[in-house]
């Protein structure tokens, strides 16, 4: 039976698709030997940032095979615009003792830096070994907060992306690609 190339066709609300499901799965494969290569076989225990971090952490999870503990932080979202507003709060913390561990701290994606500073500083609090980020995207260009990630994806330009675990107003998080949100549905009214 013919099987549908998934990425052959571009799903009619991308402006332009960035990362092929392919490049997608390359890169994770290759963050995550990087990330073997800086804790060599040893425990650490993941903490991915939901709702946009699941697919990146799910794939990037199954490409290590060490020893892994997982737990996640529910951060308050951008609601249904693309631009960042106000602070990020915690809605949802740990569940897991984190303390004398070894952290890996995962995001979708680097922006203004106020997430990941938010949820860096609470892991600190809990008195971890050590704590390091990994990004699947870095918009280096849009920083409001100076962070700079252990792990990084992909540099992107300042562009609002969707796909791969990212949403526009809880959207499209299950497009296999990222891609750039066509500008005619940007804040359209209906979804204010
Ligand atoms: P920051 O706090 O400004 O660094 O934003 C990080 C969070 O904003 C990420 O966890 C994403 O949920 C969201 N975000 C930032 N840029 C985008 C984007 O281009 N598309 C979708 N979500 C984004
Ligand atoms: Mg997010």
């Amino acid at each position: 039976m013919p099987t549908k190339n998934r990425n052959s066709e571009q799903h009619p609300d991308l402006e332009s698709v960035m990362f092929t499901e392919a490049q997608i799965k390359k890169r994770v494969r290759e963050l995550a030997r990087e990330i073997r290569k800086v804790y060599g076989g040893g425990e650490f225990t993941i903490i991915s940032i939901i709702n946009g971090a699941v697919m990146f952490t799910a794939d990037l999870m199954r490409e290590i095979d060490n020893p892994v503990r997982l737990d996640c932080v529910r951060i308050s979202s951008y609601g249904n615009r693309t631009t960042s507003v106000g602070t990020p709060q915690i809605v949802s913390s740990l569940t897991i003792d984190i303390a004398r561990r070894h952290v890996l701290l995962i995001d979708d994606i680097l922006d203004t830096g106020k997430t990941i500073t938010l949820v860096s500083g609470l892991i600190m609090k809990l008195g971890p070994a050590s704590l390091r980020t990994c990004v699947l995207l870095d918009k280096v260009g849009r920083r409001q907060v100076p962070f700079d990630a252990d792990f990084v994806g992909f540099k992107i330009p300042d562009k609002f992306v969707i796909g791969y675990g990212l949403d526009f107003a809880e959207r499209y998080r299950n497009l296999p690609c990222i891609g750039v949100l066509s500008p005619r549905l940007q804040n359209p009214p209906e979804w204010a």
